[in-house]
């Protein structure tokens, strides 16, 4: 029999399993290319090509303990190009001491909260958030406490944080360019929230999830974490930037500004080691340190976003356009998101209710799909306007 708490979080399932198994049935019904499929998160462009001249280079050198185990903490030299590239963005001198290469962002996420976490310390997550955080808190031992974002800005709201801390608040988890909003937190929402748990008496950790932070758009940037937030912990990977979501490749980087910072990276490593992560892939480690500053074509994701969004605003809904990330979040015309999204179904369009993210109200659409699908799925979300009555 297994554990009951396991058994009874698989039978609610998540709303985007659920779509996913949607779009299957849809699929085998009416073929791929008539289900206008936005649910999944899942890349679609190639890794850069400094990717395969890495990987084709280092199996044409075939160095000896290329496959080997290493610290647990990483390789040297790509712990060094992972602080030097932290340093040039952040303009804080990051020694290598202080990365640990890790199995995604999602194991930056879980060492980072084994590391900090005692039984019942509460995390503060900001929604709407990437589902999973419920999961991982709980993993070890924490206790998720939900803070809604500005319905306006769709920004952290400072009163509704201040708000939600507690004497056993240990840790806020923070996502920009956001899954699924899109908004990229400025300048002054870094500082706010760096001054406001400066101002409480426990040390408040910031994880900064940002696997998000090379896709920004229309030419911004997104200012670097650890040159506001003193408490922070960036927990990334290459997932998205480079493509490479399957291949588990991320780290994480402890702020050389944070309080205790050499005893938590010493706890982040083994806690690396002891959830069975060991180390991150090594391959992908030496294929990181070779293209760490390669990036995939942002501006065929960008064209792919204003696509989607004039066939969205063409057909009459309403979304703040995002400035970073692979999602559109648009308004929900119908006050019951979840039936919403079975309509959008019927229409043979998939797309995860903001429920899904604890953010009802809106409606999540992931752009990274062919163009022809987003032209071809126009007439579908017309139709679904006129149903709600939409101009
Ligand atoms: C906000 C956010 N955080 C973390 C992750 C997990 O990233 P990784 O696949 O690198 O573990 C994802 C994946 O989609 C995500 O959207």
């Amino acid at each position: 029999m297994i554990a009951r708490k396991i058994a009874d979080n698989m039978s609610k399932g998540s709303m985007i399993r659920q779509m996913f198994e949607e779009g299957n049935r849809l699929k085998a019904l009416y073929g791929a290319d008539n289900v206008y499929d936005f649910s999944l998160g899942n890349p679609d462009l190639p890794p850069p090509s400094a990717v395969s001249q890495a990987l084709r280079s280092l199996v044409a050198e075939n160095q000896p303990g290329l496959h080997s185990y290493m610290s647990n903490a990483g390789h040297e030299a790509t712990r060094q190009a992972v602080a030097a590239w932290q340093s040039s963005l952040s303009g804080l001198a990051i020694p290598a001491g202080l990365v640990c290469m890790t199995v995604g962002a999602a194991g930056a996420l879980n060492a980072s909260l084994k590391a900090l976490l005692d039984p019942g310390d509460e995390v503060l997550v900001l929604a709407p958030f990437f589902f999973e955080y419920l999961a991982y808190i709980d993993n070890h031992g924490g206790v998720p406490v939900i803070v809604p974002a500005s319905r306006e800005t769709l920004l952290p709201d400072p009163a509704a944080l201040e708000k939600a801390l507690t004497p056993r608040t240990k840790a806020i988890i923070i996502n920009s360019p956001n899954n699924p909003s899109g908004v990229i937190y400025p300048e002054e929402t870094l500082r706010m929230l760096n001054s406001l748990l400066l101002a409480q008496p426990q040390t408040i950790y910031v994880l900064s999830d940002e696997p998000y932070a090379d896709l920004v758009y229309d030419g911004q940037s997104m200012p670097a974490t650890l040159a506001y937030l003193q408490n922070a912990v960036i927990c990334t990977s290459w997932s998205k930037s480079l493509s490479l979501p399957g291949e588990r490749i991320g780290c994480l980087v402890v702020s050389p500004r944070c309080e205790s910072a050499d005893q938590l990276i010493n706890a982040c490593v083994y806690c690396n080691r002891i959830l069975g992560y060991v180390n991150a892939p090594a391959l992908f480690q030496r294929v990181i340190e070779r293209s760490i500053n390669a990036r995939v074509d942002i501006a065929q994701y960008e064209k792919r976003r204003d696509l989607l969004a004039d066939v969205l605003t063409g057909a009459g809904f309403t979304l703040q356009k995002p400035a970073g990330g692979l999602y559109l979040f648009p308004v929900c015309p119908d006050a019951d998101d979840v039936a919403f999204a079975r309509i959008c179904a019927g229409h043979r369009v998939l797309l995860v209710p903001g429920s899904g993210f604890r953010f009802p109200g809106y409606f999540r659409l992931c752009f990274a799909v062919r163009e022809a699908a987003i032209l071809g799925s126009a007439h579908a979300f017309q139709d679904i306007a006129r149903h709600y009555g939409l101009h």
